[in-house]
């Protein structure tokens, strides 16, 4: 009796002492932590169940997603004072994410993201019409958009990725083609969020997908974007009517408070655009990853840069939030300008517009465009 529990004693000091050294290996590899990905049950959906992936990197940098919506639903870094913040707008739970009228948080959007004005385009001379979901014309995929259903998920190996994959069936929200979608969201070592899309169709299509999460670098600390210092490789953008449909010019930035090819305090001009910035700007790039934009934070001393393989970025300031979301983080009331959007993209109305880039998928052809956030401090 009392050998056994000698005997046990010596187990458990063993087990102990084992466990100790694997915490001990797994927090000192490198001098830090590997990376995880943790999942945690978030919820239901029309039946499916929602998970929510935790994603940490070594650094201890977070990103958290669920499969309903393929929302990034926080991301979690570190300011110069070493304190940690969220610094994405979003809900305390999934019900906030399906409440009618929640502006995109963090969302995945397609099949079009932005305008297709009065939903209307036109493929080999077929005409098609999207969901009407805004003032007569069609915004970010309709009315049941890729913000609103439910991905396919798997982690994959080496823990710092996830994989989200959806089948858009031919016809849906008025898009020919069965579409089949995957986007890849990585947290890398450095701190980046790599957010990495590929489809194919089996009848020609429109595609233009993007991400849609709110950043606010100050992590709560202010409760709008003002002094956030905002650059953009870009010399033109593209106008748009009064209700947010590009006019189809491409106009020079200089001298204009689109100007943001240095960085520019929000603030600064926001006055001088009605409701505040919600345009498409045109970037200086060649063809491949290059990185297009920058976020500096001052109070946070966040700096947050964007690289695309896009030819489009949609500089959005929260000029819609009115601060009668319910189920936002912790209470935050989110009020106009409480956080900005910087949605790589293709321009806004492209199948009608001949001088803007195509947005075309066809069968066989490939659709690969990758987006990179990448988080430091300054
Ligand atoms: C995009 C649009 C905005 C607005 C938001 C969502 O950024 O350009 O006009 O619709 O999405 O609220």
């Amino acid at each position: 009796m009392k050998k056994n529990r000698v005997g046990s004693i010596c187990l458990l000091i063993i087990l102990f002492i084992f466990n100790m050294s694997c915490s001990f290996n797994n927090s000192n590899k490198n001098g830090m932590g590997a990376a995880t990905i943790t999942t945690q049950h978030f919820g239901t959906f029309e039946g499916k169940p929602i998970t929510e992936y935790t994603l940490t990197n070594a650094s201890g940098m977070q990103v958290v997603i669920i499969n309903y919506g393929g929302i990034i639903t926080k991301i979690i870094t570190q300011a110069k004072d070493s304190s940690w913040g969220d610094v994405v707008t979003g809900y305390d739970s999934l019900e906030g994410y399906t409440q009618k009228d929640t502006p995109y948080f963090g969302a995945l959007i397609g099949r079009y993201a932005n305008r297709l004005a009065k939903g209307k385009y036109t493929i080999d001379g077929v005409d098609y019409s999207a969901a009407l979901n805004n003032n007569g014309h069609s915004l970010h995929g309709g009315l049941k958009g890729f913000d609103k259903v439910v991905w396919e998920a798997a982690i994959l190996p080496g823990d710092s990725s996830v994989q989200l994959n959806y089948l858009s069936k031919d016809g849906e929200e008025g898009y020919p083609g069965n579409l089949k979608v995957q986007v890849v969201y990585t947290l890398t070592a450095n701190n980046a969020i790599k957010i990495e899309y590929t489809a194919s169709t089996d009848k020609t299509t429109i595609l233009n997908l993007t991400n849609h999460t709110y950043f606010n670098l100050t992590a709560g600390k202010s409760n709008t974007i003002y002094d956030h210092l905002v650059q953009i490789n870009a010399n033109k953008f593209t106008p748009v009517d009064a209700s947010l449909i590009p006019t189809g010019e491409l106009l020079e930035v200089k001298g204009t408070p689109m100007d943001f090819t240095s960085p520019k305090k929000v603030g600064q001009d926001i006055d001088k655009v009605m409701g505040g910035y919600d345009h498409n700007w045109v970037l200086n790039k060649a063809d491949g990853l290059q990185e297009v934009a920058s976020v500096y934070e001052p109070i946070s001393g966040r700096y947050l840069t964007v690289a695309t393989t896009e030819p489009g970025l949609q500089f959005y300031t929260g000029n819609f939030l009115d601060g009668t979301l319910k189920g936002t983080k912790k209470g935050i009331v989110y009020n106009k300008h409480y956080a900005l959007t910087l949605e790589t993209q293709h321009f806004p109305d492209s199948p009608n517009q001949p001088g803007f880039p195509s947005t075309l998928l066809k069968p066989g052809e490939p659709y690969h465009q990758t987006t990179v956030f990448t988080f430091s401090i300054k």
